[in-house]
């Protein structure tokens, strides 16, 4: 049974349906909400919610400003105090600064991420959680028996940063990659094209390298992806995959831009 909503459907989205969570992909054990973003800028977030059976995980759960928005949306699909793990693709502040609003909300709450991302989020005030080491253990297995996979995208941009990949919904959490900054905003893209230069005003500057992003490209070999779900700007569905992949293989960015005389030879 193949239950993925169909997302290029979603691409005429308005704006004012933001009150509810957004489906993405459902069926009777496991399903993926968009969670909407509290903010109408450039540089919007994206939270997401994995259902399956009775266990609920947050995606990037986003900064303490949004933490109010995102709480009210949760509620509308589970019990807070249920989400047992929140997932942070690294720690910067649009991703994780809600991190111990989360814990107050349940401090059983697993925090699943990198070695080098967790050094970095004790910042945020609390050391006293269930740290799920992705850097150890790339994969967590719901009690449904059910998976999500962990695949390290080292230097886009931090250098522990990482993707989550939904083997359910064959669903890729991917952070920052594949992140695009806008004013005319749709929550799934129709175009790849117009989109590319949306990605750039983010890549460009943030993402490490070209070495760095064909190295991301290598790792997704052979994992079969039916969207991509960004941490900023509009989700990409399964027909612009390849265009997606093949944007990363040829993105030139970050240190091949500031320092291009050092070209490798
Ligand atoms: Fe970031
Ligand atoms: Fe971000």
């Amino acid at each position: 049974m193949s239950n993925t909503i169909d997302l290029a459907g979603l691409s005429n989205f308005q704006e004012d349906k933001l009150e509810r969570p957004t489906p993405l992909y459902q069926n009777d054990y496991h399903a993926v909400y968009w969670l909407g973003t509290p903010e109408n800028s450039a540089f919007r977030c994206n939270t997401y919610l994995i259902t399956d059976g009775d266990e609920a995980i947050i995606v990037d759960p986003g900064g303490a400003d949004a933490f109010g928005f995102i709480r009210r949306r949760v509620e509308q699909i589970i019990d807070p105090a249920h989400v047992s793990a929140q997932i942070l693709c690294h720690q910067d502040p649009d991703v994780a600064g809600s991190m111990v609003h989360w814990l107050d909300v349940n401090p059983e709450m697993k925090v699943v991420t990198s070695t080098r991302t967790n050094i970095l989020i004790s910042h945020y005030g609390r050391e006293d959680y269930s740290f799920f080491n992705i850097t150890e253990t790339p994969a967590y297995t719901f009690s449904s028996g059910r998976c999500l996979r962990f695949i390290e995208a080292p230097f886009l941009h931090f250098p522990g940063a990482f993707t989550t990949y939904d083997e359910t919904s064959s669903f890729l959490f991917s952070g920052d990659i594949w992140a695009a900054l806008d004013m005319d905003w749709k929550l799934v893209i129709s175009d790849f094209h117009g989109h590319e230069f949306k990605m750039n005003l983010f890549h460009l500057d943030y993402m490490a390298s070209n070495i760095a992003a064909r190295g991301f490209v290598e790792r997704l070999k052979g994992v079969r992806v039916k969207a991509i779900l960004p941490q900023h700007g509009s989700l990409i569905p399964e027909k612009f995959v390849d265009d997606a992949i093949r944007y990363l293989s040829n993105l030139r960015c970050g240190l091949d831009i500031i320092y291009p005389e050092k070209k490798r030879k």
